[in-house]
């Protein structure tokens, strides 16, 4: 578009008005902008700031012939003013609104603004500031703020377009929701607090000596309250006319609140730590969802059902890694907590008897997730605090059903264990996931459930049987004898779970050695589980009880470095209190294979895994064909292993690796794309690569632009590559990062890597 409108009408001239004209402006949006208003003085100003070419008192003059109108005023006042502009509306005209409810300003205009209703696109623009008037009015009121949308069904699509460009070009986020949906949402979450904040200044202010207690008011009551000096005019006008909504969101508040004062009342420790721990969760997570996280952005796009408008440069909402090429490594590096190990702390800590204590505990979104559903479960948990947690733990059959579907992000690990768990248990319950694990297969997990005699369904998608799962409780389970199809952890400790509420011995037999995390902790948690060969058994009914637990850092955030190390030359890197579990080190095994210089220094046992700290020194690396063995032993660490053959001299063939192809994105095609975009040689197999390497000394890719499809590991994987590239590598789509290894752009800066986030 070049000037997006001829002319632009502004009706009500105020702060919200008065920013959109700025900003318009500004940005040579509209050939003319006129306003129109009750007071001459306000548009005077509008002409003398620059921001009209005309102010007109009549309204049916102000939008006479223009192609957009944005009608700025009170809500109270909206059927007034469609009533009074309607006989200068031009044919196709498109018209919107700012208004802070939607449900009443949608029956005014149904009602006033005739044949123009479907070109009546409701919206609210989430903005403002203190000031008021049109001479607060600012450019860039907008910019990087969200814009709710609310057609109707009746509104014309490509009117509700024309509306969502003009947000978007002056800087704004577009959502769109339903009418209902949103006055609901915000009555909750804006004209509540809103309420709450009058009546307790008032409250306090009527009480005899008001002047005293404020005198002693600290900084909490003076955050709480602060919207307490918000427009009495204006919020009357919101109570009025969103009244049923704000009345819901009263009565729910009034019941938690007499929830909290029954604790208080009672004394009773769990309920009071309940309330206050989730909260503290919730709160970071609605933080961080402002600071758009992946978690929490997708999180938000499902809770809002925005259809996610994203704009100008990919930033926050979708950070771009930018690596110069080469440097060197050196230092060290403490990676954050085993991811594995983080998620099942968190369940089998919920599932015992006692208090739980964990530290090194892995801050990011996947364990985050698992610890945000044990909150939804009803379990009081505290922190995680600088990477220390501390569960209630309910005991086995303690778990509450929960009161929304349980949202796992992008966590596989989390809904394939829980779907274990959760199907011994009393109630229903729902997982659901983001884009990438709604297309992840279930039924290798819900098949031996049923065999077990839970109800679980997954939904078809084409016959994958991907999430949402939904699980209906009460059922008896009964122990099966399961011999794993497929060489994966995740369904082994599924079933193990689901184990400990099974009448009799659940037996599972592994093809190859997967991860024995959920064994070695059961028995940290004192259950017995019997292990011999390839088969692990345990009986249900049993009880866990509480320990405390130290997370090692993970060897798959670990391998970033291993690799980075070996193949940036003059590297030495120190990588301290690795989690070195034999079903984990396939990563360490293979690239030893291939002529790397690792060392396992200091090797000790931290609550039942073994952990150590590894030096890695830049070493020339040897192409290899990958034995098969060492596939699940390295399972997460094949696309950082793609990397090192690529810089290895001659061809790494790896095979029997088809599981890669359903981890968070088909990372055999998604590596071989990234890898061919950067000049490496290299051919797909159904299940597995091959990769020619340049060799020591050669520069190994060229720069280049990856897509790394929202994998955590592709996008860290393709950092690393620059250490041996001619040119910069730019990666796209990595929020996911936080899944698995938040702060890894800083810790790989400080370690060397020339990597910036844009
Ligand atoms: C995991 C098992 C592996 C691994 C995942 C974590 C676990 O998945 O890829 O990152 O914690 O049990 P599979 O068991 O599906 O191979």
């Amino acid at each position: 578009m070049s000037s997006a409108f001829r002319k632009v009408a502004i009706i009500g001239l105020g702060l919200i008005g008065g920013s959109l004209a700025a900003a318009l402006r500004a940005r040579g949006l509209a050939d003319s902008i006129v306003a129109g208003g009750r007071s001459a003085r306000t548009l005077e100003r509008g002409l003398a700031l620059g921001l009209i070419d005309a102010g007109y008192q009549d309204l049916a003059k102000a939008v006479d012939g223009a192609d957009l109108v944005f009608v700025a005023v009170p809500v109270s006042a909206m059927a007034d003013t469609f009533a009074a502009m309607a006989p200068g509306l031009a044919p196709g005209v498109v018209i919107t609104d700012g208004g802070s409810v939607k449900g009443a300003v949608i029956d005014a205009a149904r009602a006033q603004l005739g044949a123009h209703r479907s070109r009546f696109v409701p919206g609210h623009p989430i903005a403002g500031k203190e000031k008021s008037g049109v001479d607060a009015a600012d450019a860039a009121l907008y910019e990087r703020h969200r814009v709710i949308l609310t057609p109707t069904p009746e509104t014309d699509p490509a009117a509700t377009l024309v509306v969502r460009q003009m947000w978007t070009r002056v800087g704004a986020e577009v959502l769109t929701m339903r009418p209902d949906e949103h006055d609901r949402v915000l009555a909750e979450t804006s004209h509540l607090p809103h309420l709450l904040a009058f009546s307790l200044v008032d409250t306090l202010a009527r009480q005899g000596d008001s002047t005293e207690i404020f005198r002693y008011a600290a900084g909490g009551f003076r955050d709480f309250t602060r919207i307490a000096s918000s427009d009495p005019v204006m919020w009357h006008d919101i109570f009025t006319e969103n009244r049923d909504a704000v009345l819901a969101a009263t009565d729910l508040f009034a019941a938690g609140l007499a929830r909290f004062r029954d604790a208080v009342a009672a004394g009773d420790s769990d309920a009071l730590l309940g309330v206050m721990t989730r909260a503290n969760s919730a709160r970071a997570r609605f933080l961080a969802m402002n600071a758009r996280t992946s978690y929490t952005h997708i999180y938000a796009e499902q809770a809002m059902n925005t259809d996610s408008q994203r704009t100008g440069s990919e930033n926050a909402a979708n950070p771009v890694f930018v690596v110069q090429p080469g440097a060197q490594l050196s230092g060290q590096a403490r990676v954050p907590g085993d991811k594995s190990i983080s998620h099942r702390s968190i369940m089998l800590g919920a599932l015992a008897e006692g208090v739980t204590e964990v530290e090194g505990f892995l801050e990011g979104e996947d364990a985050l997730a698992t610890l945000q559903t044990f909150r939804d479960l009803g379990v009081v948990i505290e922190g995680p605090h600088a990477g220390r947690v501390r569960i209630h733990g309910v005991g086995l059959q303690g778990l509450q059903a929960p009161s929304r579907s349980l949202y796992m992000g992008n966590s596989g690990t989390s809904m394939r264990l829980l779907m274990g768990l959760l199907a011994g248990q009393p109630f229903d319950c729902e997982l659901t996931g983001d884009a990438s694990l709604s297309q992840r297969p279930m039924e290798r997990v819900a098949r031996p459930l049923r065999d077990m005699g839970a109800a679980v369904s997954t939904t078809d998608s084409g016959g994958k049987g991907t999430p949402p799962v939904r699980i209906r409780g009460g059922k008896a389970l009964k122990g099966i004898d399961y011999d794993l199809p497929v060489a994966s952890a995740q369904v082994k400790s599924a079933i193990l779970l689901a184990g400990l509420y099974a009448e009799g011995e659940t037996r599972v037999t592994e093809p190859a050695p997967t991860r024995d995390h959920t064994e070695r902790m059961l028995a940290g948690f004192g259950y017995a589980v019997q292990r011999d060969g390839a088969s692990v058994t345990l009986s249900g009914g049993g009880t866990l009880r509480a320990c405390h637990l130290d997370v090692p850092a993970d060897i798959s955030s670990a391998a970033f470095f291993l690799v980075a190390a070996s193949i940036a030359p003059g590297s030495e890197l120190l990588l301290p209190h690795v989690g070195i579990n034999p079903t984990r080190t396939g990563v360490i095994d293979i690239l030893r294979l291939m002529g790397a210089d690792i060392t396992v220094e200091n090797e000790r046992d931290a609550g039942g895994e073994p952990v150590a700290d590894l030096r890695v020194r830049s070493a020339p690396l040897k192409g290899i064909v990958i034995p098969e063995h060492l596939v699940p032993l390295a399972i997460d660490e094949f696309p950082v292993l793609f990397v090192a053959a690529a810089c290895a001299d001659g061809e790494t063939i790896l095979h029997g690796a088809e599981e890669l192809r359903v981890k968070e994105s088909d990372r055999i095609q998604v590596m071989a794309d990234g890898l061919l975009a950067l000049g490496v040689d290299a051919e797909v197999y159904p299940d597995g690569i091959r990769i020619r390497g340049a060799g020591q000394g050669n520069a190994a890719f060229t720069g280049g632009e990856i897509q790394s499809h929202g994998d955590h590991r592709i996008a860290m994987s393709f950092a690393m590559a620059a250490l041996r590239a001619s040119g910069e590598i730019r990666i796209h789509d990595c929020a996911n990062v936080a899944t698995s290894f938040p702060g890894f752009a800083e810790l790989a800066a400080r370690a060397g890597l020339q990597l910036v986030v844009a």
